[in-house]
C-alpha cells in the first residue's frame, strides 16, 4: 500500500524523488520521507502528513545524485514522522524504504535488541536496516541478500548506503517493483506512474530478484545469486495520464473519461454483423472456456461488485453456476477443487495481496485462472493463466471509476462470448448485445451532459448522517457500490440493499427524512420497486430514484428523480453506476472532504 521510488543519476536528486513520491501518493498519504546520499553522509527527512508537506521542508539545494523515498499507508504504528520511512541503522549508514508487512519482525527485533541494537520506530521495517547493518562487509548487495534470508512476509525495498555513494539495491517478494531505465541515471519505483516522467523504458522484478542499480548500470540477480536476464519493455501510456488536466479532482476527470475507457476496452473485440465477441487473448484457452462447467469470480472492493453482476449475468446468459467471492475468504476456506472450473480474478491494479493469493489458491485446487485487470505488466498479468485487459488508462483516484464501467463491460463481453461459443444465444441476439454495449458510451456522454439533479440530490445527502441505495437484479450490485462510493469518499455511513429484502431489517433504520436512493430503470422488476419505493416513503423516507428519461410514473412515487438515458434494463447498470459515482463525488465535495485520498485508504492494497 506504501509508495517507495530511487533514484541514483547525475543531477540533483531530491527534485526526482519529490515528483516521483506525487505520483505515487495513490498507494498511501499518512506520512512521507525520503534519504538523499550528501557526500559520505545519509540525510534523512521525513514527516506525517502529505507529499507537498515533506516538500515545504525539503532542501532542495543540495548536490546529493541517489536517494529513496517513501509515501507511507500505517500498517506497524501510527502515522508519525518517527514511523515514517526512510529508516536507518544504530549508525545511519544504511537507509531502507518498504512496501509491504515483515510478519517475522517482533522476534528479529528482539534477536536484534539483545545484541545491542537500538530501535526508533514501531514499524516492522526498520528491522531490515539494523539486519544490514549487522551483515555488511563492504558489499551493499550481499548484505541485503542475506538481510532478505531472515525475514518472513511480503516487501518491496530499496536501499542505500552511505560506504557505496552511487549504488541502490532493491529486492521484491510479494509487493510490486519496476526498474526505469534513463540516460547515465536509474530507478526503482512501486509502480510505473512514479518513472513516467522520466522514462519509459522499464524493467518488471519478479519475486525473489534482487537489482543493483548504479547511474550507468543494472544488474538483477535471485536471492540465490543467479544472474538473471531482463528484457526492457516500453511503458504505455502517458506522463498527462497522471494529470488532472483542468478537472478538480482525478476522480472527477476519470467520471468523465468514462466513455474513452469503454470505447477502447470494447476496441477490436466486438464484431457486430458476425454478432461475435473476438478476445484474441483467449484463444490459447478456447477449448478450455467451451468446456467449463461453472465459474467463480474472486475480487474484493468494487472489483467485487463487479463480480455480483457478472454472476447475475453470466448465469443468465451461459446457464452454468457462478459464485462470487470475497478474495480474503476465498483464500482460507479451502475451496473445492476446480476441475473444469473458470476463476475469474477482478482487480484493477492487479496488485491485491488477497486477490493475488486467493488466484494461486484456485489455480492450485484445479481453475483454470482469468485475470481482468486494468494494468498491463501488473504481477496478476504475470501469474493468471490469460489476461483481459480493461482498457481505462491510468486511474489515480482511490475511488475506482472508469476502471470498474470497464470491468462491468468487460464481463457483459464475457457473457456473450462464452454464449456464443456454447451455442447458447443466436446470432440475432448476440448482435442486438453488441450493438447495445456499442450505445452505451454516447449514452454516458449524454448523461454527463446533464448533472444538474446529481448535484441537488447531493445537496441533500451531505446534510444527512446516513443515506440507503436500493436496487433489484442487476442493479443490486450496483447500489452496494454506491454505497461503497459514498461512504469511502463522503465518510457519510451509506448501505445498499437489494430493496425486496428491505422489510427483513434494513427499514427499522428508516426515519423520517432518510436518504433513500433507488436504482429503477424500467424492467421487469420495475413495479417492484415502485412497492418497495412505497414501503420507505411510508416512513416518511426521502426517497430519489434513478429513472429512464422516458418514465413518466416515477414522479409520482417519489421525491426527486435522476434521469438515465432509455436503456434495455440489461445494460442499465452502467449508466446507474455512473450517476451514483457523481451523486459521492458531489456529496463528498460539499462536505469538503479529501476525495482523491480518502482516509485510511489506498488504491492498490498490497497487503492482506
Ligand atoms: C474502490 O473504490 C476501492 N478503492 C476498493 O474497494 C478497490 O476496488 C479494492 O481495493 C480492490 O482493488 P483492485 O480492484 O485493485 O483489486
Amino acid at each position: 500500500m506504501c509508495g517507495i521510488v530511487g533514484c541514483t543519476g547525475n543531477q540533483s536528486v531530491t527534485p526526482i524523488l519529490v515528483e516521483s513520491l506525487k505520483r505515487l501518493e495513490y498507494r498511501g498519504y499518512d506520512s512521507a520521507g525520503i534519504a538523499t546520499l550528501n557526500g559520505a553522509e545519509i540525510d534523512v527527512t521525513k514527516i506525517e502528513g502529505k507529499i507537498s508537506e515533506l516538500e515545504s521542508i525539503l532542501n532542495f539545494n543540495n548536490n546529493a545524485c541517489v536517494g529513496i523515498g517513501h509515501t507511507r499507508w500505517a500498517t506497524h504504528g501510527v502515522p508519525s514522522s518517527t514511523n515514517a520511512h526512510p529508516h536507518v541503522d544504530c549508525s545511519g549508514s544504511v537507509a531502507v524504504v518498504h512496501n509491504g508487512i515483515i510478519e517475522n519482525f517482533q522476534a528479529l527485533k528482539e534477536e536484534l535488541k539483545g545484541r545491542g541494537h537500538i530501535f526508533s520506530s514501531e514499524t516492522d521495517t526498520e528491522v531490515i536496516a539494523h539486519l544490514i547493518e549487522e551483515t555488511y562487509n563492504g558489499d551493499l548487495e550481499c548484505a541485503v541478500r542475506d538481510a532478505l534470508s531472515r525475514v518472513d512476509g511480503s516487501y518491496a525495498i530499496a536501499v542505500i548506503s552511505d560506504n557505496e555513494p552511487d549504488v541502490i539495491v532493491a529486492a521484491r517478494k510479494d509487493s510490486p517493483l519496476v526498474v526505469g531505465l534513463g540516460d547515465g541515471e536509474n530507478f526503482v519505483a512501486s509502480d510505473i506512474p512514479a518513472l513516467r516522467k522520466f522514462t519509459n523504458k522499464v524493467i518488471y522484478v519478479n519475486d525473489g530478484e534482487i537489482v543493483r542499480l548504479t547511474r550507468n548500470n543494472v544488474t538483477v540477480s535471485t536471492l540465490d545469486g543467479l544472474s538473471v536476464e531482463k528484457s526492457v519493455v516500453i511503458a504505455s501510456g502517458s506522463v498527462q495520464d497522471a494529470e488532472r488536466g483542468g478537472y478538480e479532482h482525478f476522480m472527477l476527470k476519470e467520471i468523465h473519461e468514462q466513455p474513452k475507457a469503454l470505447r477502447e476496452t470494447m476496441e477490436d473485440r466486438l464484431y457486430e454483423l458476425e454478432g461475435n465477441v473476438d478476445f484474441k487473448e483467449l484463444r490459447a484457452i478456447e477449448h478450455a472456456i467451451e468446456d467449463i462447467e461453472s465459474i467463480s469470480i474472486i475480487a474484493c472492493g468494487t472489483s467485487y461488485h463487479a463480480g455480483i453482476l457478472g454472476k447475475y449475468m453470466l448465469e443468465d446468459l451461459v446457464r452454468i453456476p457462478v459464485r462470487v467471492e470475497y478474495s480474503s475468504e476465498f483464500r482460507y476456506n479451502n475451496p473445492l477443487p476446480g476441475n473444469k472450473s473458470l476463476a475469474i480474478c477482478i482487480s484493477q491494479s492487479g496488485e491485491t495481496a488477497d486477490t493475488l493469493a486467493a488466484m494461486n489458491e484456485a489455480r492450485s485446487q484445479g481453475y483454470l485462472t482469468l485475470a481482468v485487470t486494468n494494468v498491463d505488466g501488473s504481477t496478476i498479468t504475470r501469474k493468471a493463466d490469460e489476461i483481459l485487459l480493461t482498457r481505462s488508462g491510468t486511474e489515480i483516484g482511490v475511488a475506482a471509476t472508469k476502471t470498474f464501467t470497464a470491468q462491468l463491460l468487460t464481463l457483459y463481453m464475457l457473457g456473450v462470448y462464452i454464449a456464443r461459443m456454447k451455442t447458447l444465444i443466436d446470432v440475432e441476439t448476440s448482435r442486438y448485445m453488441i450493438s447495445s454495449l456499442k450505445a452505451v458510451p454516447g449514452l454516458i456522454e449524454s448523461l454527463l451532459d446533464d448533472i444538474n439533479n446529481i448535484e441537488k440530490c447531493a445537496l441533500q445527502v451531505c446534510e444527512a448522517d446516513c443515506c440507503y441505495f436500493i436496487g433489484r437484479g442487476l442493479n443490486y450490485p450496483i447500489a452496494l457500490e454506491g454505497a461503497l462510493k459514498m461512504k469511502e469518499i463522503s465518510y457519510i455511513r451509506a448501505e445498499g440493499f437489494p430493496a425486496g429484502e428491505l422489510k427483513h431489517g434494513p427499514l427499522a433504520l428508516i426515519t423520517t427524512g432518510t436518504p433513500v436512493i433507488a436504482l429503477v430503470p424500467k424492467g421487469k422488476t420495475y413495479y417492484k420497486m415502485l412497492g418497495n419505493i412505497k414501503e420507505v416513503k411510508a416512513r416518511n423516507a426521502n426517497v430519489t430514484a434513478v429513472a429512464n428519461n422516458s418514465d413518466d410514473e416515477i414522479p409520482k412515487y417519489v421525491d426527486s428523480v435522476i434521469r438515465i438515458p432509455d436503456i434495455d434494463e440489461l445494460f442499465s447498470p452502467m449508466l446507474t453506476a455512473v450517476v451514483l459515482q457523481l451523486l459521492a463525488y458531489y456529496t463528498a465535495k460539499f462536505k469538503g472532504a479529501e476525495i482523491d485520498q480518502p482516509r485510511n485508504l489506498a488504491k492498490s492494497v498490497t497487503v492482506e
